[in-house]
């Protein structure tokens, strides 16, 4: 059997899955964007998916935020199946995006864009309480509350896009591209509050093409290629897999190995040109 044919890590006696995708097909028009994906995300566990420009992970983020609708297939979240809903609803069953490119609200200011990220919810008092709780986890937004997200520097941008997202209080929370564009220092701090989510029991799926980072920070990853999944594994095994290596961890190639150097007087001929 294929690794394509059987996309399932088999889940061990502690883990139950809290999404499954089973064959998702999405199509722009006439370009078919995913083409049957399968994959599982179990309770608790980072899952990482990697690959090239274009191969559809933003999509398929996008899909199972309900922004993009499948031709085929079906997404399974807590037992329960989530292909038809509205985006607000997956929200309120507890799955939150925080978005490639930071896309906020610029022109509103940090924290009515935290405000935003707990539409779905009503109680004042809890609003305000996790409002706290995302300033602490990230003191730069609180010294910036009042000032217009369009403002922000990129690493601050991204620590408001992943507040935002929390601010639904998600069991699923799913980032794309957070170290994208970023500095070095700001990708550790990024990654440090990403693992700290992940100890409190947050389940993630990340999307990255830092395919290094990724997998350095996640239980299992997919790797995508022009729209299916060619290979998943457990995080550690990936990373020493050599088609990820060669792929996506910029494994360089053995040097070619040269012909001797051809004699003076060979050099003249059909190639000497200088
Ligand atoms: N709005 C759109 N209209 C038409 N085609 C689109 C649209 N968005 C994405 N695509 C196409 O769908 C495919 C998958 O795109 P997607 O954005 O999911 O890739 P990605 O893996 O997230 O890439 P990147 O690493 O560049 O973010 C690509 O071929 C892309 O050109
Ligand atoms: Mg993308």
């Amino acid at each position: 059997m294929s690794v394509y044919e059987s996309p399932m890590v088999p889940a061990t006696e502690t883990t139950t899955p809290l999404l499954q995708i089973r064959d998702l097909s999405v199509n722009y028009g006439g370009i078919q964007a995913l083409q049957e994906i399968s994959l599982v995300i179990n309770a608790g566990e980072v899952v990482t998916l990697i690959g090239a420009n274009g191969a559809g992970k933003s999509t398929t983020l996008r899909t199972i935020s309900r922004l993009l609708h499948p031709r085929h297939g079906e997404i399974i979240y807590d037992n329960r199946d989530i292909t038809k809903l509205r985006p607000d609803e997956v929200v309120r069953l507890g799955i939150a995006q925080s978005a490639e490119g930071r896309r906020m609200l610029t022109r509103l200011s940090v924290m009515d864009n935290l405000l935003l990220g707990a539409y779905t919810r009503t109680n004042r008092a809890e609003i305000q309480a996790d409002i706290e709780q995302q300033f602490g986890r990230f003191p730069r937004l609180k010294e910036r509350s009042k000032q217009l997200a369009g403002t922000l520097s990129g690493g601050e941008q991204q620590m408001l896009a992943i507040a935002r997202a929390l601010m639904s209080r998600p069991r699923l929370l799913l980032l794309d591209e957070p170290s994208l564009g970023l500095a070095p220092l700001i990708v550790r701090e990024i990654f440090a509050i990403i693992r700290e989510l992940h100890a409190s029991g947050v389940t993630i799926l990340l999307v990255e093409q830092n395919a290094q980072l990724a997998l350095q920070n996640a239980d299992r990853g997919y790797v995508m290629e022009a729209g299916r999944i060619t290979i998943n594994g457990l995080a550690a095994d990936l990373i020493n897999d050599d088609r990820v290596r060669k792929a996506y961890l910029g494994d360089v190639p053995p040097p070619v190995k040269l012909p001797p150097r051809a004699a003076p007087e060979e050099k003249n001929g059909l190639f000497g040109l200088r």
